[in-house]
């Protein structure tokens, strides 16, 4: 019996209220199948617990989860706390001390679910994001010179390694050629004329190494116009930090909103565990109701289904999502219905089980 030894860090919000129906699917489904199973331990770090210690996790925190295989992660950041702190001392310095490079977040209009872009179909949405998320424009890099003065100064650097450029372009190649699709790299390189010429650059030469595959460059100002336009253009999609979040949440707007959008922050040496979560944030506006969507978290949950070599149920999750929106009866207020939280959670269960 393989054990996946898993840290939960379900957060605020409506974290705790989408973690737990991710959990209890991942559950089911190692029942179900019955070769390997799931070992989950919860920690109460985020808002709350900053409130109570003064730190978003132990000093430590780090060090325990590194004898993880993943991290489960709901969502961070809460009113009262101000979110540099609660979303640098938790989510930003886990993808960091576990050099989770990839961001991987699919942009996939699944069947049935709302569109706002007219004549959009589900093979013209089918993308798949690889954002940079070690360094870039999310470094942490900068000075607040002069603070509170009349002269005060604030400088926030761009840090674009040739390593850091290098491993994800190569990553992004490398999936592009293994599912034999077009790889598009979105950058900026007009006007961030040493970090973004850089990374053109370097997306020049890699490409050298995988004449198989089909490239494109576009600027992001205009990326993210035929996103809207024309989204069937992107297959593989490689660009920065920053590029990333906000082109993936607007991956999301088309492709059935907040509620749908996974990601994966991998680590793909596996010397770290590596984290999965939805992309959405903790949406105060909502918790505490049981009307937030957890199929994004039971998406994030097929990715690790993925990771950890259990494509089937991945495939299978994917599969149940697409049939729940299709059929329209029990989904959340997001997605036009009146179903709760657990609801959803518990449809999913029912379908694996059907
Ligand atoms: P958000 O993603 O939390 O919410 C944006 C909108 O989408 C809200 O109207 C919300 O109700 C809706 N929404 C989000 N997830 C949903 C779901 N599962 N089901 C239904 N509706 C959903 O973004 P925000 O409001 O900009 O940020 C709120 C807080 O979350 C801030 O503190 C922010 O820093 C933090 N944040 C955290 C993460 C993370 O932990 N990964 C990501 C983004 C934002
Ligand atoms: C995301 C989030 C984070 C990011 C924030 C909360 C730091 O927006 O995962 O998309 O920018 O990476
Ligand atoms: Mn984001």
């Amino acid at each position: 019996m393989i054990t996946h030894k898993i840290a939960v860090i379900a957060g605020d919000g409506i974290g705790p209220e989408v973690i737990d129906e991710g959990i209890k699917v991942l559950e089911e489904v190692s029942r179900i199948d019955g070769a390997f199973k799931f070992e989950f331990t919860k920690y109460p770090w985020g808002c709350e617990y900053y409130k109570q210690t003064g730190k978003m996790m132990p000093e430590n925190g780090i060090d325990i989860l590194k004898n993880y295989d993943a991290i489960f992660l709901g969502a961070v950041g809460a009113p009262g706390v101000p979110d540099h702190i609660s979303l640098w001392d938790l989510l930003l310095i886990i993808r960091k001390s576990f050099d989770q490079y990839v961001n991987l977040r699919p942009v996939k209009l699944l069947k049935g679910a709302p569109c706002p872009l007219k004549d959009a179909n589900p093979e013209n949405i089918d993308m798949i994001f690889v954002r940079e998320n070690s360094e870039g424009e999310y470094a942490g890099s900068g000075s607040w010179l002069f603070k509170n003065k009349p002269n005060e100064v604030v400088i926030q650097d761009g840090v674009f390694s040739r390593k850091g450029c290098e491993r994800i372009i190569r990553y992004a190649f490398e999936l592009a050629k293994e599912k034999n699709k077009t790889l598009t790299s979105i950058s900026k390189g007009n006007a961030l004329n040493y970090s973004m010429v850089f990374w053109d650059q370097i997306f020049k030469e890699v490409s050298k190494d995988y004449p198989e595959v089909k490239t494109y460059s576009y600027l992001v100002d205009a990326a993210s116009m035929f996103m809207v336009k024309d989204p069937k253009r992107f297959e593989i999609v490689v660009t920065s930090n920053l590029f990333g979040d906000i082109l993936t949440d607007l991956g999301a707007a088309i492709a059935g909103g907040m509620g749908l959008a996974a990601g994966a922050n991998l680590n793909p040496e596996r010397t770290y565990p590596s984290m999965f979560e939805p992309i959405h944030g903790s949406a105060p506006d909502i918790a505490g109701k049981f009307i937030s969507n957890p199929l994004a978290t039971v998406w994030s949950a097929s990715q690790m289904l993925d990771f950890f070599g259990h494509e089937e149920w991945s495939k299978k999750l994917l599969n149940i999502i697409e049939e729940m929106l299709v059929e329209k009866k029990v989904l959340t207020p997001d997605l036009g219905g009146n179903a709760k939280t657990y609801e959803v959670g518990n449809e999913v269960i029912r379908k694996l089980n059907a």
